[in-house]
């Protein structure tokens, strides 16, 4: 237990230590945060210690928060609460997602942000144009309540920069996005920049929530490749290794879709592509924005047999285990569902995850 007022000069001490360990010349001012790690799956009871601790503070820039899980227990229900009433205290939007983006906190370009969640902190710097680190969810609280972060890293333009080039010459769904950021990582690269990427719809946050698991990258580049005489090329052969290395060699019980959460349109192609009701059950996560903005398309999935959980995320959750075999759109839920769970996993696009889910067999 702390003693009143340690509770600030902890998070500043904290920042300094980063900014000492990283070589920072100082402090920049953040105009967002974005905090992970406060499902009580994740963090438990001293994650939860922590946050009430922290409580008596007050966030000093807008902030939004990541998804919870699904909680089995009344036990589990009540520390989930308790750490949700010590963010509100603090003054945090109980947003609920992965994809802040998605629920008013978009940063403007060039703006500098404190986010954890990796796949959106590499989204915020690849596709929205912001300046984050790949934040702890401790750091990112830090920033959150002292408006600053330390100046390195992807605060700073010079290492904003590619540092590997990937030449893609071959098609690519948005769960073969998910695909080409494992394979970064299976290489040992890094912030690639991108010749000859055709990304389809909803394929960059795949991507990005791939380079967030697989590799430490914290940026990509769509356009920086050309002129790099050093190439790796990722061609339909390495696509179809690493298609047959992540399949599902058995019948799904869940398909699982919305990692990172879903957004409208995404919602809006599931329905479209869903003629039938589901013989395997369909999971859709989202976030509870989306859910008060398009509540026809929500009501439609729902009549259709499609369990949307809002605010929800599978894989910090203990109900994940009750499956024997999960198929998903997304490369990372797939990881850690059989990591953290010991389920087994598949990747397939969206439309094949809707035709299994629907004919009731791969
Ligand atoms: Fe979001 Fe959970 Fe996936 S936090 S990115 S739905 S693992």
């Amino acid at each position: 237990m702390l003693s009143k007022g340690d509770e600030r000069s902890l998070l500043l001490r904290l920042l300094v230590d980063v900014g000492e360990a990283y070589g920072a010349q100082g402090f920049v001012g953040v105009k967002s945060a974005h905090l992970s790690g406060i499902s009580y799956f994740s963090v438990g009871d001293e994650g939860l210690a922590f946050l009430e601790d922290m409580s008596v503070l007050k966030v000093s820039v807008p902030t939004t928060c990541n998804p919870v899980g699904f909680v089995e227990t009344p036990s589990e229900r009540d520390k989930q609460r308790r750490i949700l009433f010590a963010l509100k205290k603090m003054g945090i939007r109980l947003t609920l997602t992965c994809t802040p983006y998605e629920a008013g906190n978009k940063p403007q370009r060039g703006t500098h942000v404190a986010w954890a969640e990796s796949s959106a902190a590499i989204y915020a710097n690849s596709v929205l144009g912001a300046f984050t680190n790949r934040e702890a969810s401790q750091t990112a609280l830090a920033s959150a309540v002292l408006g600053v972060t330390p100046a390195y890293g992807y605060h700073l333009e010079r290492y904003r920069q590619p540092k590997c080039s990937v030449r893609v010459t071959c098609e690519l769904s948005e769960s073969d996005c998910g695909l080409l950021g494992f394979w970064i990582g299976e290489q040992g690269l890094s912030d690639p920049a991108f010749e000859g990427l055709r990304p389809p719809p909803f394929g960059l946050k795949q991507l990005g929530a791939s380079l967030g698991t697989f590799s430490d990258a914290g940026i990509f580049f769509l356009e920086r490749a050309k002129g790099r005489a050093e190439k790796a090329v990722f061609d339909r052969e390495e696509l179809i290794r690493l298609r047959e290395e992540f399949s599902l060699p058995q019948t799904p019980d869940l398909v699982y879709l919305g990692c990172p959460h879903a957004s409208a349109e995404e919602l809006a192609l599931l329905d479209s592509l869903l003629k039938d009701k589901p013989k395997i059950p369909i999971l859709v996560t989202i976030p509870p924005d989306v859910e008060a903005k398009h509540g026809e398309l929500v009501k439609s999935l729902v009549s259709k047999g499609v369990e949307v959980a809002e605010g929800k995320c599978l894989v910090v959750s203990n109900r994940a285990k009750k499956y024997e075999a999960v198929l998903t759109n997304s490369c990372k839920a797939a990881h850690y569902v059989f990591r953290l769970h010991g389920v087994r996993t598949g990747v397939a696009d969206l439309r094949t995850c809707v035709r299994v889910a629907v004919e009731g067999h791969v």
